[in-house]
């Protein structure tokens, strides 16, 4: 499965003979892919990502770079390297200082470093039990959690962005944005915390972030930590322009790196000084990119292939913009494609889709609970092999012929139009049979009801 070893300079593994000017061919893209299994339809990039064939043998290049000489590794060619990596990141996502990016293992990680920060900040600085963090209703699970655990718990009142859905355009984001900072402030009550998705989870929108951010500056919020886990290589990453506080984006979703990487950028101020990495060891009180470095002996092949990743990317016409481009165009042409056959509704407009898309399903499948929703993605993936998540939105009292479920389709560089064939057909053949969910267990499989609610 791995090829063979290539040359190396000294800092650790690199590909050869690359002919710079020479754009990716389709072939070439299949045989990265290949270890994919190749009798599913994926169209499911957004939950755990994908990595080629030629980082994961660049990786492996590294992980045999440590154990060969692993004393030698650590004090010669391990620090560098992840430096290198982190000035990569840098000159991605137009930060100042590359002391502003950190390397994490994921964003839950992320998320876990800036929310400990805040429960210090309700112990050993001026917030008080019944200050106020605010968050969006589809904040990932993980860091919904997280938030109950460090803020909450801490004394901190968490405040829920209730957003409709389907989302017609970014004013109806500010707007219910606006109403939950003027909850938070009612009284001379004070907002420490603003958690903002760039791209949120489940249902899949684009958040006007930028906007976000300001508004939260305008109103005095403390700390301001976006969550973007989706979204380099899906959408743009300016951390500069955007300005938040704290910015993360998992690089194994959309940026095909292994699991699992992020990057965590911290703005400069005085609101990182005492920022820690929850996982302490030897270079604790080193700086958070130091600390995150180094969080005792484990595997760190995933953080300091970036380079090879990087060099993937630019193999395609456009480098990674390129690519986020052409997935965009793809996945909202596929999405029409699929609304048209099955008579429904986007749930976004193109515009706030990234490389995913929110497809209404028909409402004959009778989609009435979030396991409802995960019978139908079990059914998929069993009978028809194909891999989708599915969002169930309760119907409003009014609405007659209601849309209760969504697929949220992905599209990355190895999908085909024979992906979201098969599962147009495979929902009109369930369509045509009079399949409906909520009847029994005609499409239970077992597992469904052991995963609820947290698709990554
Ligand atoms: C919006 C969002 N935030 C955070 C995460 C957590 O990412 P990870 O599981 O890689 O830590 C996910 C995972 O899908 C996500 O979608």
């Amino acid at each position: 499965m791995f090829s063979s070893p290539k040359l190396r300079h000294e800092n650790g593994p690199t590909t050869t003979s690359k002919p710079e000017s020479k754009p990716i061919t389709g072939t070439e893209i299949e045989a990265e892919f290949s270890h994919h299994d190749l009798t599913v339809a994926r169209i499911n990039n957004g939950s755990f990502g994908s990595c080629p064939l030629s980082i994961i043998s660049a990786q492996q290049q590294w992980q045999l770079q440590f154990l060969k000489q692993p004393d030698y590794f650590y004090f010669n060619t391990f620090k560098p390297s992840m430096l290198k990596s982190r000035i990569l990141i840098q000159s991605l996502v137009n930060t100042e200082d590359v002391d502003e990016i950190s390397i994490v293992d994921n964003a839950t990680t992320a998320a876990a470093i800036v929310l400990q920060h805040v429960t210090w900040s309700f112990f050993t600085s001026n917030f008080q039990p019944g200050d106020a963090a605010v968050m969006l209703h589809y904040a990932y699970g993980s860091v919904k959690k997280s938030v109950q655990a460090y803020v909450a718990r801490a004394g901190g009142k968490v405040i829920e962005v209730q957003l409709p859905f389907p989302l017609l355009s970014n004013e109806e984001i500010i707007t219910e944005f606006d109403k939950a900072l003027k909850m938070g402030k009612i009284n001379g009550g004070k907002i420490r915390l603003a958690v903002i998705d760039h791209i949120t989870s489940m249902p899949s929108v684009v958040i006007p972030v930028k906007e976000l951010v300001k508004m939260c500056r305008d109103e005095g919020v403390d700390i301001i930590f976006v969550d973007g886990a989706h979204a380099i290589g899906n959408v743009e990453v300016d951390v500069g322009d955007i300005g938040a506080d704290f910015y993360t984006s998992n690089l194994h979703k959309w940026f095909f790196s292994p699991p699992s990487a992020a990057f965590l950028y911290c703005k400069k101020s005085d609101k990182v000084l005492d920022l820690h990495h929850p996982v302490v060891s030897i270079e604790y009180g080193n700086g958070l990119p130091i600390e995150s470095a180094w969080i005792g002996t484990r595997d760190y092949s995933a953080q300091l292939v970036i380079p090879e990743v990087l060099e993937f990317v630019n193999r395609f016409e456009g480098g990674i913009e390129g690519i986020r481009r052409r997935n965009h165009d793809k996945v909202v042409e596929m999405a029409e494609m699929l609304v048209k056959a099955w008579g429904t509704k986007l749930g976004t407009p193109p515009e706030m889709c990234s490389s995913m898309a929110m497809v209404g399903m028909p409402a004959c499948l009778g989609i009435s609970s979030d396991s409802d929703a995960l019978k139908l993605r079990t059914h998929l993936r069993v009978l028809f092999k194909v891999e989708v998540p599915i969002y169930y939105r309760a119907a409003l009292e009014e609405e007659v012929n209601p849309i209760t479920g969504y697929a949220r389709i992905s599209h990355q560089v190895y999908n085909t139009i024979e992906d979201y064939y098969r599962f147009r057909d495979a929902i009109i053949k369930l369509a045509n049979d009079g399949f409906k969910l909520g009847r029994g267990d005609q499409a239970g499989h077992g597992a469904a009801s052991n995963f609820r609610g947290h698709d990554p």
